[in-house]
């Protein structure tokens, strides 16, 4: 990785001592610069303090770029609206594991290797009887993907370049099947095998909703609207998730088992599970006429009740990809005839009148990519608890774009956080019969 320019440097000095230091200023291509403060504690014997990691830049990185305060999202500089409008999924998967847009030749090699990866080994068929059938699919997505390296033993060679671009194509290709195998299981029909003469989206629409009897309709539209939902979920810089794939890979482990980690963190309903919780929250309010009433709850913090799909750690405008998904709303309702959604009618009514009220203003709430996608996935077929399974599905590329950026990275060293104690003082320990 070639060094970030070194801009300038900034004095910190302890207050009645003669303790203080000078921290370089690092400047990226974007966004605010950052203090590298590796040498502040050998130097002040001072940790630094940022529960949730708010305010720390975890990594040097070279793939996603998000302004937070001008709602602007880019994938090796390229914005996510122009990508969303003229690229495809698999083609931004090669835009963002290589830093290019490819070239014809170089996409159809791309290509041909996804599509060659699809199938899963035949014993994983019966993977899934140790699930109960009501299990949510992302405990069958945590279980299978972790469970790829007892079929893959060579991935765990993660200094091999080689095997690290297969382990990458195996998740990438593999996990449309995997999600949905995930849901057939569920519902007690056949999986159905991936097929080589269809596109990623059209593909994995198949597994999901085809069936043995029946001859299957291809629907362009669908595909093309599930083809941007991917790429609007494909990669979104250091998230919770991603940082939970970074500092599992930064131990050595294995491929498979760093993205079985960052699934089980997107799972979380304040990360990933927030679009499945939407469409819960809307079922609950269930009329405009309940919108205020609701509103007023989640104002009171002694309800704990959040408005879902709402708020970002670092956005502080709009979330882009919520604006293109809420159009992308309108095209799948149009095209399967939806004339009147109450569920859309119900969000649009909400978010208007949150975004009319000081507490969400004030906090700088706005939609998220959360807030319309159960909408137009609910529209499309999809029961909420594959919501989130298809945010894992999106994301596994940007996961192992990001875990193989980490591993090539020449200053990566395991993570390992310190902490502020403020447990108990040294004591010594004391025979039951002694103490009060
Ligand atoms: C994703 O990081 C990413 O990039 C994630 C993601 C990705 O692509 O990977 O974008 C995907 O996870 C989107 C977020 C999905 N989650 C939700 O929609 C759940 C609802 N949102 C909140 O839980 C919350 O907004 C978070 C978790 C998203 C952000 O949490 P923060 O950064 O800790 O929120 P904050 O501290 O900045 O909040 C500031 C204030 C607080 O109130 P005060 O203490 O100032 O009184 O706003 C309040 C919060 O209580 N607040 C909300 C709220 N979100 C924040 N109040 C009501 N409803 C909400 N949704």
């Amino acid at each position: 990785m070639d060094k970030p320019i070194h801009a300038n440097h900034i004095t910190i000095s302890v207050s009645n001592t003669n303790r203080s230091v000078s921290l370089p200023l690092l400047e990226g291509t974007l966004g605010p610069q950052v203090a590298d403060i590796r040498k502040l504690h050998n130097e002040t014997g001072i940790f630094t303090f940022d529960p949730g990691y708010g305010e720390t830049a975890s990594c040097e990185s070279k793939i996603t770029y998000i302004d937070g305060d001008a709602g602007v999202l880019l994938y090796r500089g390229y914005p996510i609206e122009q990508l969303a409008e003229k690229s495809t999924f698999l083609e931004v998967a090669y835009l963002l594991l290589n830093g290019e847009l490819p070239n014809e030749a170089q996409f159809e090699m791309f290509t041909a290797h996804i599509t060659r990866h699809t199938m899963l080994h035949e014993q994983f068929r019966r993977f899934w009887e140790g699930f109960r059938r009501d299990a949510h699919p992302m405990a069958a997505l945590c279980g299978v993907v972790g469970a790829m390296s007892a079929f893959y033993p060579e991935s765990v060679n993660i200094s091999d370049a080689h095997e690290r671009e297969v382990s990458a194509y195996r998740l990438i290709a593999k996990i449309p099947t995997i999600t949905a195998w995930a849901y057939k299981y569920s519902v007690g029909q056949p999986f159905m095998y991936p097929r080589n003469d269809l596109s990623y989206a059209e593909n994995f629409l198949y597994m999901f909703k085809a069936v043995p009897t029946e001859q299957y309709k291809k629907n362009p539209t669908l595909e093309r609207a599930m083809d941007r939902i991917l790429i609007l979920h494909a990669d979104h810089e250091q998230n919770a998730s991603t940082s939970t794939v970074r500092l599992a890979g930064s131990t050595g482990a294995n491929p498979f088992a760093c993205i079985a980690a960052g699934i089980a963190a997107l799972w979380g309903p304040a990360h990933g599970g927030a679009n499945e919780a939407v469409l819960r929250m809307l079922a609950e309010i269930g009329d405009k006429k309940n919108i205020k009433p609701f509103i007023e709850e989640v104002k009171d913090k002694n309800s704990h009740t959040k408005l879902m799909g709402f708020g970002h750690r670092v956005y502080k405008n709009y979330d882009p990809r919520a604006k293109i998904l809420q159009r992308t709303c309108y095209e799948v309702l149009g095209e399967l005839g939806i004339k009147h959604e109450p569920l859309l009618e119900l969000a649009m009514e909400l978010e208007k009148i949150a975004l009319e009220d000081d507490y969400f203003v004030s906090r700088k709430l706005y939609p998220n990519v959360d807030f319309y996608s159960g909408i137009i996935l609910k529209a499309m077929g999809f029961p909420t608890t594959m919501f989130t399974p298809l945010f894992a599905l999106a994301r596994t590329t940007g996961w192992i774009t990001q875990w193989m950026e980490m591993i090539e990275d020449p200053q990566q060293r395991i993570g390992r956080p310190r902490q502020l104690y403020t447990g108990a003082p040294r004591r010594d320990y004391t025979p039951i019969n002694e103490r009060p």
